[in-house]
């Protein structure tokens, strides 16, 4: 990764780490009626890994659903420079941040804004209108109690090879466990938890008759 990018990201995790040193300060009363202003990100542990996964992967087609201020948006935007890729990042709320965020990122490394579609909209909704076996790399960082609703999408729209990622596996085990145990019932699915950060759980769609 370029090292300019790098600055940029670490930019991120200085103010990152000012929020939380905030948010300690607060009821999670508090912190609930002002989530939106605090950047809620995966960290750059995480963030490197899922880089790492892009690039090993040869992922062309991304898509992530939770762009929030784009802090892992550009971390899989920056893979993509090795791969040829473009990603699609989600989210139900506003991207104006992320954008700006992209912008500042594609200043000192040109190129990365234009491999990043953003999209106002349902995660599951999106994954529901892909179609089969076109998705190389899936990054799940949303509203973890929603996505067993979404099923089958996420593992229907994977490739063979394909990578699925899942966030916060490890900090909040209880909402993603019905998922998990969707996830577990497929006899497609290699899977393995990463202790990375908030917990990184992966799927690799390698086909039939593989270890999970
Ligand atoms: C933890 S933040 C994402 C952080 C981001 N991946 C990063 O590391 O910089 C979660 C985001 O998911 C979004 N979100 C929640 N439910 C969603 C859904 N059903 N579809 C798309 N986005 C959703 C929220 O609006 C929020 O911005």
């Amino acid at each position: 990764m370029d090292k300019a990018v790098l600055d940029v990201l670490t930019e991120y995790e200085a103010r990152a780490e000012r929020e939380f040193a905030e948010m300690a300060k607060l009821t999670w009363e508090q912190i609930g009626s002002r989530i939106d202003e605090f950047l809620i990100f995966v960290g750059p542990e995480t963030g490197r890994l899922m880089h790492m996964l892009a690039v090993a992967a040869e992922a062309r087609v991304l898509v992530e659903v939770g762009a929030s201020y784009g802090y892992s948006t550009v971390w899989l935007a920056d893979a993509l420079g090795d791969t040829d890729g473009h990603l699609v990042t989600l989210d139900t709320g506003a991207s104006d941040a992320a954008q700006q965020n992209l912008a500042h990122a594609d200043a000192v490394q040109p190129g990365l804004a234009r491999r990043v579609e953003f999209r106002q909209e349902d995660g599951g909704a999106y994954l529901a209108g892909l179609g089969d076996a076109t998705v190389d790399l899936l990054f799940l960082d949303a509203e973890r109690v929603q996505y067993p609703s979404w099923w089958p999408h996420p593992v229907r729209v994977l490739r063979r090879g394909a990578v699925l990622a899942i966030d916060n596996v490890l900090s909040h085990p209880d909402e993603v466990a019905p998922f998990l145990a969707l996830l577990a019932r497929e006899p497609s699915l290699a899977r393995s938890t990463v202790a990375v950060g908030k917990g990184l759980h992966l799927a690799w769609a390698g086909g039939a008759g593989r270890p999970s």
